[in-house]
């Protein structure tokens, strides 16, 4: 039997390091149902934490060195908190030291700790592994030394540590459904505001998720250049709108009358994210009122814009769209997360039977197009980070 995640931090803790770690924290990864690429544009999404993730287990040391042991990686890296430098040799360590270099850089007084760091989420699979390690360790180190930062500042601040530290220009998306996710329901989250506010989703619903095994590399340039290609657009488009702030500002219907100002690839790439934003908005209104046929008609959309638009989804993850919208009782299928590989999300109904057939239908037909299986998790929306300070807590 394989012990739940934060008992087996809880178990290498004492392996590595001899005797009981202090507390334990678990933070999920997310699937975002739609609003992609918006966030940094101040636009708006609909993500869902899941129930896989990453979990530490640690205690304080009375020096002021920090030993972290990846029990993923079986690599132990150690540093003095003084000199917090990004290391290329220990990529999963980077977002630890990222959220405890910024800690200090806000005035906050941390001490040494040793904790060992687990994860089941797949690396670079675009389900936000990277955004639950920042989320995991600014919470251990907030608990750890008592410090109390409100929840938007610690959201905040783990996305700081990606942009600032590890190098890449994510939005905030992430790190906050890791955060702030509720149990049965998606988050709906202003990025401009961080006004949110958590719809119902689990009750009808479970998301079926694949993963097409190609891996993308979040920090590469093409997720950099598209936020660019989105400045661009706003400073083309102030020249007749000198009011917008971001692409967030832009109607459907400014849009339509001023595209004719804008470069041919800038035009698609804000084309996508301005009928994007209005796709959340429409997504959360079908939610509400249990439209599904609607919900359907707004993620093939959404699928077809990231595609064609924003193009950043690749013939593996189209497959296995194509395929599902061909089975009967899918409500909404489309790639999830940044692109370029990664994996797609799919809305089935609560029905063990109709979510295995819907599996083996996508992943047969998957087979015989492109000669691999690929993996698939189904997920609940799930609470955000939790807490655990003894050893007989589970998640
Ligand atoms: C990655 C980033 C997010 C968001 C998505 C695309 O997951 O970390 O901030 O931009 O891509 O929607």
């Amino acid at each position: 039997m394989t012990l739940p995640l934060t008992e087996e931090t809880q178990e290498r803790f004492s392996e590595a390091f001899i005797g009981q770690p202090e507390i334990t924290v678990f933070a999920p990864g997310r699937v975002n149902l739609i609003g992609e690429h918006t966030d940094y544009n101040e636009g708006y999404v609909l993500p869902m934490a899941v129930d896989k993730g990453v979990a530490i287990s640690g205690r304080k040391r009375s020096d002021s060195k920090i030993i972290l042991y990846s029990s993923d990686f079986h690599q132990k890296d150690e540093f003095h908190l003084d000199a917090i430098r990004h290391d290329i040799s220990r990529p999963w360590a980077n977002y630890f030291k990222g959220v405890a270099y910024l800690l200090r850089k806000n005035g906050i007084t941390l001490g040494g700790c040793e904790a060992v760091i687990k994860g089941d989420l797949p690396q670079g699979g675009g389900l936000s592994s990277s955004a639950a390690l920042e989320v995991v360790s600014a919470v251990f180190l907030e608990k750890l030394f008592g410090v109390n930062l409100e929840d938007l500042d610690l959201v905040r601040l783990a996305q700081q540590a990606e942009n600032e530290f590890v190098g890449v220009q994510c939005g905030i998306m992430d790190q906050f459904a890791s955060y702030m996710g509720g149990k049965d329901h998606a988050l709906f989250l202003d990025c401009r505001s961080l006004e949110h506010d958590w719809v119902p989703l689990g009750q009808d619903y479970k998301v079926v998720v694949f993963n097409t095994g190609v891996k993308r590399e979040l920090a590469s340039s093409d997720y950099n250049e598209r936020r660019h290609q989105c400045e661009e657009g706003v400073r083309q488009l102030m020249k007749v709108l000198p009011s917008i702030r971001s692409l967030r500002d832009v109607s459907l219907r400014d849009f339509e009358k001023y595209q004719g100002q804008l470069d041919k690839v800038v035009l698609k790439r804000c084309r996508h994210v301005i009928t994007e934003n209005q796709r959340v908005l429409d997504t959360v209104e079908a939610l509400k009122n249990k439209n599904w046929l609607r919900i359907k008609v707004l993620f093939r959309e959404s699928h077809e814009s990231l595609r064609d638009d924003y193009e950043v989804s690749c013939h593996e993850l189209d497959t296995l769209v194509d395929l599902a919208q061909e089975h009967p009782l899918q409500v909404g299928s489309r790639m999830t997360g940044a692109g370029f590989g990664g994996c797609t999300i799919h809305l089935i109904p609560k029905d063990e039977q109709v979510i295995g057939n819907f599996v083996s239908f996508v992943a047969d037909g998957y087979h015989k197009r492109l000669g691999k299986t690929p993996d698939h998790y189904v997920f609940s929306p799930s609470t955000g980070a939790k807490f655990l300070n003894d050893r007989a807590a589970k998640r």
